[in-house]
């Protein structure tokens, strides 16, 4: 039987990861956060002294040691380089900025893309990144593009951080969203794009349980 696929697009803190997740659990389906494989291959760069912007033949030439898995443990998914669990390391804001300039190298996309078609065909997932609709499962049954204002979006970010009792910086949250809003949507390989046949669901307005109510009717009644 061939399994059902949702993909989501979105822009940087749309809110793709909570909101696919909750869905995904109120479903039994199988979430897949497509941006943590980009967030551990820079990690790897970093820990590896490799300068993403300007080293990028050492790092094509060393893409085989990159290993990526994701787990699910007692409900929550964990993200695993090279059986280390780097799940908190990689939300940090170097692997953020990383994670965007590493995913303008086609190699790196290559490589992950095919890990992440694999994924799709061993259960039925929510697949959330920038190219899903677009690239990775342009037959998904249901396609959504999920956005909002830059400013919701920074808000979001600097609320999640100061809820953890961590210090940040309003203005340095929405400066490294509009890099990574550019750099996505810029890039000549597979950029952030809503695909022309995805739905749009601006969450500028509404809280999460609101979006992810309105995920769960989209999909009900796309299937
Ligand atoms: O969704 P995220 O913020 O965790 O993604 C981190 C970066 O990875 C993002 O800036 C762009 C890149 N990315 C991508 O190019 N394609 C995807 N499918 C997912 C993420």
């Amino acid at each position: 039987m061939k399994h059902i696929a949702v993909a989501v697009d979105g822009p940087a803190g749309a809110g793709k990861s909570s909101v696919s997740k909750a869905v995904a659990k109120d479903l039994g389906y199988t979430y897949i956060d497509t941006g943590a494989m980009y967030r551990a291959a820079a990690l790897f760069a970093i820990e590896n002294g490799i300068d993403i912007r300007n080293d990028r033949a050492e790092l094509i030439s060393r893409l085989d040691e990159i290993k990526i898995a994701l787990k699910n443990e007692n409900g929550a998914q964990r993200v695993y380089l090279n059986g280390k669990d780097v799940s908190e390391r990689i939300r940090q804001a170097d692997v953020s900025v990383g994670s965007s300039d590493i995913a303008v190298i086609p190699e790196v996309r290559v490589k992950l893309v095919a890990l992440q078609r694999e994924m799709a065909k061993t259960a039925d997932v929510i697949m959330d990144g920038r190219d899903i609709c677009t690239h990775v499962l342009p037959d998904a049954q249901v396609k959504i593009f999920l956005t909002a204002s830059v400013d919701a979006r920074a808000k979001r970010r600097y609320d999640e951080i100061r809820e953890k009792g961590e210090e940040c910086d309003f203005e340095k949250i929405k400066a490294d969203i509009e890099y990574r809003d550019k750099n996505d949507s810029s890039r000549a390989v597979s950029p952030l794009k809503k695909a022309d046949d995805a739905i749009l669901l601006d969450t500028t307005e509404l809280d999460f349980g609101q979006v992810t109510e309105k995920m769960k009717e989209l999909i009900r009644n796309v299937l």
